[in-house]
């Protein structure tokens, strides 16, 4: 039928007809050129990655948005953004098997409470995997008594005291950690920190939420704000993007390899977020992972930790609990607390205090506390029944402790003077090397 009709068609006819088909693909090409230079002229320049990914609860109102003249993106950017947005559009439903939990532990060397991670991590096998980064593993032999720890190392590097050294320890953990893919949640917890829930309630918290739980907040304060250095960080990230909050954090899958695989901003943190005076004491475990994930994903983030710490008594560094403090009424106490306190470093120190919502559900916040002192293991070890795990753990306590004392100076990078006060040597100690600093 067709080819009959085609025979019908007169050439004057069929000549009309391919003038008209040449003219209008003509038009269409003018309009839609038209159209690519009109949105060319008329788009704004500035369009912030969390625009691009489709937040739109990016811009905090308290600063204006940007102001012309509009930058152009650099190839970085634009690479950045486009695999930002694919990662963040991947659906979060798992069907690879049981998805686990990733502990990664960032410690200089054996942990403290072995034995009591050992009992918290028993019976559920297949449900979590263990990550150690020891950073300073060679000079201690025989490091693990338990088998969950056995054999779980990453090769890792040097960490020094506040700097990008810490950040680098944490995406190598978080490289380590999604090599397997049933890691669905990653934890990152210190040496002195230990569990205030049983495993199945921190596994059916953590799992199922559906926020990354990244403390952070916008600190107008000389701890905050005070440490973005305008004219290093610009253009990449802007004065109202800037978060501070704690290290410590559990984040979902998408969030890890966002972190393990981002260069472009981790290199300006890297470069301009660094201690002393001259560069306005910037801690980068302070501010990249927080500053960073809000800049990308602002909306799937809780704004407050799952790991407790008590900031209550002010100061540089938050309460050590030690073995008078651990009591089960201080356990109870902190598994109760249910609401999120931010203190702005200003003179104003202006206090928010938020409830912890748990998939809308306002429950108690923590899942872990720390800075538990290694004299705390023992008894820490009381809430867990088997006599061998206390037996092994006040050895395992007593070891780490002096391990930590006779070799004061090099270990805690501390000088001579802070080492002969023995109070303070204690303190400081269980404090190294991963404070968090106010
Ligand atoms: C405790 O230590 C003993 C001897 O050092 C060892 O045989 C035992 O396996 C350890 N217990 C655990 C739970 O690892
Ligand atoms: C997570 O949610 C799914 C679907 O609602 C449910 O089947 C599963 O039991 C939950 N898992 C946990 C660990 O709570
Ligand atoms: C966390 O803060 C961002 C903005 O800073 C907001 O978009 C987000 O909804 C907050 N998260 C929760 C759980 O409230």
């Amino acid at each position: 039928m067709v080819v009959l009709i085609r025979k019908r068609i007169r050439p004057a006819q069929q000549q009309q007809r391919r003038l008209l088909v040449i003219a209008g693909i003509f038009s269409l090409v003018a309009l839609s050129m038209l159209g690519i230079s009109i949105a060319y002229l008329y788009t704004p320049r500035r369009i912030t990655p969390c625009g691009l990914v489709g937040s739109h609860l990016c811009v905090d109102s308290k600063y204006p948005p940007p102001t012309p003249p509009y930058r152009t993106y650099s190839d970085e950017e634009v690479a950045s953004f486009a695999v930002t947005k694919d990662i963040l559009s991947q659906p979060r439903t798992f069907t690879g098997g049981t998805p686990k939990i990733a502990f990664m532990f960032l410690t200089p060397g054996p942990l403290p409470f072995e034995f009591v991670w050992e009992a918290f991590f028993k019976g559920h096998e297949g449900q979590y995997t263990v990550y150690v980064h020891a950073s300073e593993r060679d000079s201690l032999r025989n490091m693990w008594r338990s088998r969950v720890f056995q054999g779980r190392d990453i090769p890792s590097g040097k960490v020094y005291w506040g700097t990008i050294e810490m950040i680098d320890a944490e995406r190598r953990l978080l490289s380590r950690a999604l090599l397997d893919l049933n890691n669905q949640v990653f934890v990152l917890l210190s040496d002195t920190c230990v569990p205030l829930r049983d495993f199945n309630y921190v596994y059916n918290s953590l799992i199922n939420s559906s926020f990354s739980f990244v403390d952070n907040f916008d600190d107008p304060g000389p701890h905050g704000l005070g440490r973005y250095i305008e004219e290093k960080m610009v253009p990449e990230v802007q004065p109202y993007e800037w978060r501070k909050g704690a290290q410590w954090f559990a984040i979902h899958r998408r969030h890890a390899i966002l972190l393990a695989s981002d260069y472009l901003y981790y290199q300006k943190f890297r470069d301009h977020c660094r201690i002393g005076e001259e560069n306005h004491n910037c801690y980068p475990d302070e501010h990249y992972v927080q500053t960073y994930l809000h800049m990308v994903d602002p909306g799937g983030l809780s704004n407050w930790t799952v790991t407790h710490v008590d900031w209550s008594e002010g100061g540089w560094h938050p309460r050590s609990y030690g073995e008078k403090d651990v009591t089960v009424d201080l356990l109870r106490h902190l598994q109760s607390i249910d609401e999120h306190v931010h203190v702005t470093s200003d003179a104003a120190a202006t206090v928010t205090t938020v409830p912890c919502l748990w998939e809308g559900v306002h429950r108690p916040c923590f899942l872990f506390a720390r800075k538990f002192l290694p004299e705390t293991a023992e008894v820490l070890a009381d809430w867990y029944p088997s006599e061998e795990n206390r037996d092994n753990t006040s050895t395992a306590a007593s070891e780490i402790e002096n391990s930590y004392r006779s070799n004061c100076p090099q270990r805690l990078q501390l000088t001579e003077e802070d080492c002969k006060d023995s109070t303070r040597n204690k303190v400081v100690s269980s404090q190294f090397p991963f404070p968090f600093r106010s």
